[in-house]
């Protein structure tokens, strides 16, 4: 996959979406209106290979629309039973983000980042609420990627001290769990997505059992 043709596409869909997802609750923009269907599919897969993780970010603010819009994206995730067991926190104070950073140890870069999108579960709500948790905050991921923006999903959940640190910082009460904290910003430099493509992993009607070099 070059980079260059998928990072035009991801722009390309990010302008769509952003001109045409209506962020809030009453939007239902639908993205890629225009397109025909062979460049929606294109569009789309070209952004799901371009993601990356993203840890270095511009001094540049991100609007409260476009933190809106990735969160939209979030709960437009599948869900078990149509549960929805998630909350969002959106957070841009600098005050929260420096202790933060200081107390998680594979989130310095929240230091830097102008915003971050932590992903709550709520336990009570659901079983799979952690499953649900992941779905959303992948959409997040792939929606950034489509924005132009760079993001990472840093882990809280299951680390007690990580979770503990997120919810006394953001005053997330009893049944919440943080699974996750995704610092978010525009990105500083150029990164390349990886590749992960690994067909060995392919099993075709029945387990295979293959030999590994
Ligand atoms: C469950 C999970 C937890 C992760 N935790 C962290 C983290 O705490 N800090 C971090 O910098 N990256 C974290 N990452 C990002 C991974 O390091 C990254 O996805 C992986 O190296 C693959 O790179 P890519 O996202 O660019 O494809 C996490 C990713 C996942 C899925």
């Amino acid at each position: 996959m070059k980079k260059s043709v998928g990072y035009l596409l991801g722009a390309a869909a990010g302008a769509m979406l952003l001109a045409q997802c209506t962020p809030g609750p009453s939007g239902n923009g639908t993205a890629n209106a225009g397109m025909d269907k062979n460049e929606k599919s294109e569009a789309v897969l070209e952004n799901i290979f371009a993601r990356k993780s993203v840890r270095n970010y511009q001094k540049k603010t991100v609007s409260k629309d476009t933190l809106d819009l990735l969160v939209k994206a979030g709960m437009a995730a599948p869900t078990g039973m149509n549960r929805q067991p998630w909350e969002f926190v959106i957070f841009t104070d600098a005050q929260a983000k420096d202790v933060l950073a200081d107390k998680l140890p594979y989130a310095k870069m929240l230091k830097e980042a102008p915003a971050a999108i932590v992903v709550v579960g709520n336990t009570e709500s659901s079983k799979l609420w952690m499953e649900d948790c992941c779905a959303a905050t992948e959409n997040i991921l792939l929606a950034a990627e489509a924005l132009g923006l760079g993001a990472v999903w840093t882990a809280a959940y299951p680390y007690e001290e990580r979770m503990e640190a997120i919810r006394s910082v953001l005053g997330i009460p009893d049944p919440y769990i943080p699974l996750c904290l995704i610092p978010i910003g525009y990105p500083e430099g150029e990164q390349q997505a990886k590749d992960k493509w690994k067909p060995e992993k392919i099993h075709y009607n029945k387990w295979q059992f293959k030999k590994f070099s």
